[in-house]
């Protein structure tokens, strides 16, 4: 454990969000298992069947009401506070997730790089908005009035993640990463390990289980989320 630690970025996957309701990727069982990445979450995919990809978010989005953060987003949410109350050093959440438990426990500095489930983009005018309705070719975008060209404000395999440059730019000056609730299979959220490492920072892996890159990882702790982030983050502070 480094101790010394100042400036730091954490990066989260699907997992912290498990323990809340909602489902992961690659796990047994898991949303590609049941869906289709290709046909539900690329360009081509929507181009091909827009009311079809339209639908599968929107059943996200009903799947998101009711859902509260649980017990590693609170206490990931409380770290920032601490370290920015204590002037500790730069804080960056980087989510992988387009839900808003994030957001719900109170955090702050959040990168969502692969975009969020609750806004909404036209693709006609790129007017992103806030948006808790079902998504429909039928509705009009508020800022130009196209019909027909409203898409979840998501990123789509091929497409490019977004917040890259702060992100990168956390990374080389990060003193800790750790990376939770994530099988670090999806590039370029994979190889942010390897881009901390390189700048020098401990690194660290909260997960249910090791991932494809785990052992690039100086630590390790594998259990629910709502279980290991507290400890985790108690052990962090307690190392002030
Ligand atoms: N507590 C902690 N970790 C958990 C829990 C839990 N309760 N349940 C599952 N996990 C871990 C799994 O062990 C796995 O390492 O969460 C990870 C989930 O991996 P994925 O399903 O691949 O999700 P993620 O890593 O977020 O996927 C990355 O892929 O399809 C894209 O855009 C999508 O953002 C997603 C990206």
């Amino acid at each position: 454990m480094n101790d010394q630690a100042s400036n730091i970025v954490i990066l989260t996957g699907a997992g912290v969000s498990a323990e809340s309701g909602l489902g992961t990727f690659r796990d047994v069982g898991g949303i590609w298992a049941k869906f289709d990445p290709m046909k539900l979450a690329t360009p081509e995919g929507y181009a091909e069947d827009p009311d079809g990809v339209l639908e599968f978010y929107s059943a996200r989005r009903e799947n998101l009401i009711g859902a509260r953060p649980n017990g590693a987003h609170l206490a990931l949410a409380g770290l920032e506070q601490a370290w920015m109350m204590a002037g500790r050093g730069d804080f960056l959440l980087v989510t992988q997730n387009i839900d808003d438990l994030h957001e719900q426990a109170g955090s702050a500095g959040l990168i969502h790089m692969h975009g969020e489930l609750l806004k909404t983009r036209c693709t006609a005018c790129g007017h992103v908005f806030a948006d808790r309705e079902a998504l429909a070719l039928t509705r009009i975008c508020p800022s130009c009035g196209h019909a027909g060209g409203l898409r979840p404000h998501v990123v789509w395999f091929g497409e490019m993640p977004l917040g890259l440059d702060p992100i990168y730019e956390a990374l080389a000056r990060a003193d800790l990463f750790v990376a939770i609730g994530t099988s670090c299979t999806v590039w370029p959220a994979a190889g942010f390990v390897q881009e901390a490492r390189a700048a020098g920072a401990w690194t660290v892996e909260l997960s249910l289980e090791p991932g494809e890159v785990s052992a690039l990882f100086d630590e390790r702790h594998y259990g629910p989320a709502t279980q290991i982030v507290p400890d985790w983050v108690r052990r962090l502070a307690g190392s002030d």
